[in-house]
């Protein structure tokens, strides 16, 4: 069978080998549900970049471009990280160039993988059987905050790790825990993380709805996969 493994943050990378194996990289507060809420309603590509000038010089025409920094929408770019602001008529067909505090740059990271797909509880479901049909080992990459360690993205490793118990075999410890907080967590994912670092520092700002919405398990049938240096919906990839 094969193995599901888990990296609790991008800064252990360097202790994974990606190659043969798919990457699942996961910020669900906010990064990867605002994609996947974005592919869901039409958008065309997303390419994730790690820094803001990055956002800005890449930017050509037509390209809408989206920004958040510790939590905030950034001043001068079009959207922030929101999922709400991909539910817009005004995305469908667009390609958007997105920078965010940890989730792109989570993305760029596990590029040497065999396939890089982007995670959250919103598609929990359809990673699942696409990670199942693939058959190869999986790591799950937590974004996690500035190279620590969060809650919310180990619980979504828990999750799609407890989706394939029958057709995986946990890599080691780290699978294990991640299964086990999400066994304590499932039954009320929102009280959970009341108290949880992101979820505490979006309050702040009065962003709560996000949070919510980001915690509901598969509203979305779309997987996002890194073609080249885009993100594109998996079903428009070419069957290998
Ligand atoms: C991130 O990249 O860290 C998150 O997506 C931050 C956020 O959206 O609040």
């Amino acid at each position: 069978m094969p193995l599901i493994d888990v990296c609790f943050s991008p800064e252990l990378l360097h202790l994974y080998n990606l190659s043969g194996k798919v990457a699942v990289v996961v910020d669900v507060l906010r990064a990867t549900s605002s994609m996947v809420t974005a592919f869901a309603h039409g958008i065309e590509k997303i390419i994730p970049v790690s820094t803001l000038n990055d956002c800005l010089t890449q930017k050509q025409a037509g390209y809408l471009t989206a920004a958040e920094r510790d939590g905030r929408k950034a001043e001068g770019f079009d959207l922030g990280n929101s999922p709400f602001s991909y539910m817009e008529e005004s995305i469908k067909g667009k390609t958007l160039i997105m920078t965010t505090t940890n989730g792109t740059h989570a993305i760029r990271l596990s590029a040497a993988a065999d396939k890089v797909l982007a995670g959250a509880f919103l598609n929990v479901g359809k990673v699942a059987e696409f990670l199942e049909a693939e058959g190869k080992d999986v790591l799950v990459v937590c974004a996690g905050w500035k190279g620590n360690f969060n809650l919310e993205d180990t619980l979504f490793a828990g999750a799609l790790a407890e989706r394939l118990k029958d057709s995986f075999t946990a890599a080691n410890d780290a699978t294990l825990a991640a299964q086990h907080l999400y066994r304590l967590a499932q039954s009320d994912m929102n009280g959970f993380l009341a108290n949880s670092s992101h979820v505490q520092r979006l309050k702040n700002f009065d962003i709560t709805e996000d949070v919510a919405f980001c915690l509901r398990e598969d509203v979305y049938e779309v997987v996002p996969v890194l073609a080249g240096d885009s993100l594109v919906p998996l079903v428009s990839l070419p069957v290998e």
